[in-house]
């Protein structure tokens, strides 16, 4: 062995053993992955798909992630395509996903990795991390699962697998610099990718939440958690700061052509440069009105309902109100025929909105 690695237990090889002998047989199927027995013949994953699903990855689950991800490899089936198309159009494809400068970051660095780079993904942490919008977290999946580095990828599932493997007591998100150097020392050194992703499916298929499914789980051999009958109490988590619930107005607008107004929200704030119905100025610190008395033009305003989104810092109840068969807008904006609203960057919240009114 490798004088400068660090020395492992017999336990801890086995942890890698035992998990990536499940992971070889269990393995999710997942559009951007390469299967183990693929890995195997020494294919490996697409760093730009790596990239791209783990991005979207950090906004929601796999099930979801798939269908963006395939819609965006084939509108840009690579980083030069990518780094070819408009601002815009990323901002419409990624519509639903939420946190919408991750979508521009996405552009930027796609632009940076072709301008700098030639096309072609760094390939270390270290490296990874100057790129534009890739945090500690992207960078270390990208430099494990496409580039086979030994280095930790700790997301939530994983979290949770450590902290009940090991009864970690400190509360995440402080207790993540232990847990990266624990898992650092375990991790497996031929196999650094299929590790990371073996844990993530791990946590998300059996060391689940709620009930998790200790009898069935590869590595409960020596579970502190399962051992000690308490691995449901781990993560420690730190209580969750207090959502304030804050209220606006929503003003769907139709024609007699059968389309609805829409018009872009400011370039700076919540949900920048977004498409949007006129809605009052409610933002992530103050109410709107719920009422009329801003919507953008006067008329005959039916209530159809109140839509409800939350937001990361804070609930929000728009009031939606409907007006048809008006033909001129005195606001800045566009007519949308109703059947290409999913053509549109439409945030989750103004589906919602939508869906209340038509
Ligand atoms: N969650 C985030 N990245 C993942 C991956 N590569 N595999 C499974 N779950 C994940």
């Amino acid at each position: 062995m490798d004088s400068t690695e660090p020395s492992k237990q017999k336990g801890e090889t086995s942890f890698s053993h035992r998990l990536l002998g499940w992971y070889d047989i269990h393995a999710r199927s997942m559009p951007w992955r390469v299967p183990p027995h693929d890995h195997a013949l020494e294919v490996r994953a697409d760093p730009y798909h790596v990239w791209l699903s783990e991005v979207m990855l950090q906004q929601t689950q796999v099930t979801t992630v798939k269908d963006y991800f395939l819609k965006f490899i084939s509108k840009w089936p690579s980083v030069f395509d990518l780094a070819k198309s408009d601002e815009e159009d990323v901002l419409k494809a990624w519509a639903g996903l939420g946190y919408y400068s991750r979508a521009r970051n996405l552009k930027k660095c796609a632009d940076f990795i072709v301008a700098e780079y030639k096309g072609k993904f760094p390939e270390t942490f270290e490296e990874l991390k100057k790129l534009p919008g890739i945090g500690d977290y992207t960078a270390s999946a990208i430099a494990s699962i496409a580039f086979d580095q030994p280095v930790a990828v700790l997301d939530g599932n994983v979290e949770r697998v450590m902290s009940r493997h090991k009864r970690i007591e400190t509360f995440f998100p402080d207790a993540k610099a232990e847990t990266k150097i624990l898992l650092g020392d375990i991790l497996d050194r031929e196999r650094p990718g299929e590790f990371a992703q073996a844990t993530m499916d791990l946590g998300a298929t059996i060391c689940t939440p709620k009930r998790p499914a200790c009898s069935l789980c590869p590595i409960n051999a020596d579970c502190q958690g399962f051992k000690n009958g308490d691995a449901e109490n781990y993560p420690y988590k730190k209580p969750k700061a207090h959502k304030p619930t804050l209220k606006g107005a929503a003003f769907v607008i139709t024609n007699s052509n059968d389309e609805v107004f829409l018009c872009k929200r400011s370039d700076q704030g919540l949900l920048a440069g977004m498409t949007q119905v006129p809605t009052t100025d409610w933002n992530s610190r103050h109410d709107g009105s719920a009422d009329t008395t801003q919507a953008p033009i006067e008329g005959n305003w039916k209530n159809t309902g109140v839509a409800k989104h939350t937001f990361t810092h804070f609930h929000l109840e728009l009031t939606v109100w409907r007006i048809d068969n008006i033909d001129v807008v005195p606001h800045q904006g566009w007519w949308c025929k109703i059947e290409k609203l999913n053509d549109e960057a439409l945030p989750k919240v103004m589906h919602k909105v939508l869906q209340k009114a038509l």
